[in-house]
């Protein structure tokens, strides 16, 4: 099969397609052919080995995809053959072919095309614990969300929309909060521009009531003291590279909550979270929710798709299509 392999860290452009044995599923294991796989930040971390797990080289990147299950090894019973998933791993999915463990795969929802289906999992079930597992958002109030053209900030302002909140999108530039802004975001904030805690107050008037911060770095602090008391800052991750430090009186004086997401590990913490997320969102989707996909690559141009995120171009999702998916 054909795979892209990053045979040395470094920037996305070390990525390069090499031919490779197929791979083989071993008992519990599904082979899924993958007709598309979704970039995710990670994906950029992992190559440049800055991610928390460092994978030796050499390894196919890739963690998200959509595809049909070929084979499957002794033992699996909740596929067969010809069904149609979507699925998650470390590494893997920028290839022809992926090798999972079968509790890696969730059934493709019938209304999601290929190209959906591969941007829709990790960025839509984070954004929906984050708000509502974690964030105990509610119809009416006012959430903001930094990084709000990213993956996981336009599937937040989506689902927080559609859930009844009022969002507040922060972003870097005019040009993405106004894509943003097709998503249902009420307000768009540019905050390399504007003062961020100046500015969601005078919208708020009292503060927000959630946070949802992807970015971390100088954006964080400015939003958690923009939150109302009472309020919920969530943790989601730090595309800036730089992990915040918040003065805790912050959190004292307001009665504040501060809590993280973290969707690898999340349900061995909250074992009935996952199947409430994944309801939720499937009747979301019934009614017309679909990822924002702003760029579709082939598998030869990975280092596109990844070089696009790094520079911080990317609107939305960024997908690499296999097997005519687009
Ligand atoms: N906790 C979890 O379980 C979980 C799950 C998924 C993702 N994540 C994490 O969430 C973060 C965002 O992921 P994503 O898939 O949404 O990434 P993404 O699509 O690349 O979006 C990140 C956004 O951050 C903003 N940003 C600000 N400073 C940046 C910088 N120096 N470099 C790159 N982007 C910068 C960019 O928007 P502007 O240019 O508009 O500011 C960009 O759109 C990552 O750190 C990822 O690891 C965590």
């Amino acid at each position: 099969m054909r795979a892209a392999r990053c045979d040395r860290y470094g920037s996305p452009d070390v990525v390069t397609v090499w031919d490779v044995p197929d791979p083989t599923p071993g008992a519990g294991e599904v082979l899924v052919e993958i007709r598309a796989a979704a970039v995710n930040f990670p994906d950029v971390l992992t190559v440049a080995d800055k991610y928390q797990v460092s994978v030796p080289t050499p390894f196919t990147p890739g963690s998200e995809f959509a595809g049909v299950v070929r084979s499957a090894g002794v033992d699996v019973r909740s596929v067969e053959p010809g069904d149609a998933v979507m699925g998650s791993a470390m590494t893997g999915a920028f290839a022809e072919l992926i090798c999972v463990p079968e509790g890696a795969l969730t059934p493709k929802p019938d209304g999601l095309d290929w190209i959906s289906a591969a941007a829709f999992r990790v960025t839509y079930t984070t954004a929906y614990h984050a708000l509502v597992t974690f964030g105990g958002m509610r119809a009416g109030d006012w959430v903001v969300v930094l990084g709000a053209a990213g993956g996981v900030g336009t599937a937040a302002v989506d689902v927080a929309r559609r859930l009844g909140a009022r969002v507040i999108a922060c972003a870097s530039s005019e040009e993405r909060l106004a894509a943003v802004a097709t998503l249902g975001a009420e307000v768009g904030v540019s905050y390399d521009l504007q003062d961020l805690k100046a500015r969601i107050k005078e919208i708020t008037g009292g503060g927000a009531q959630v946070v949802i911060d992807p970015v971390g770095g100088r954006y964080a602090e400015p939003a958690l003291r923009a939150l109302a008391p009472g309020g919920t800052f969530v943790t989601v991750g730090y595309a800036t590279g730089e992990i915040p430090r918040i003065p805790l009186n912050l959190v004292l004086l307001k009665d504040l909550t501060i809590r993280g997401v973290e969707l690898r590990t999340l349900a061995q913490r909250h074992p009935d979270a996952p199947a409430r997320a994944q309801q939720a969102l499937a009747a979301l989707v019934s009614d017309g929710m679909r990822p924002l996909v702003s760029q579709v690559f082939g598998l030869d141009d990975v280092a596109g798709a990844l070089t696009s995120l790094n520079d911080r171009a990317a609107v939305g999702k960024v997908v690499i299509a296999l097997g005519g998916a687009c």
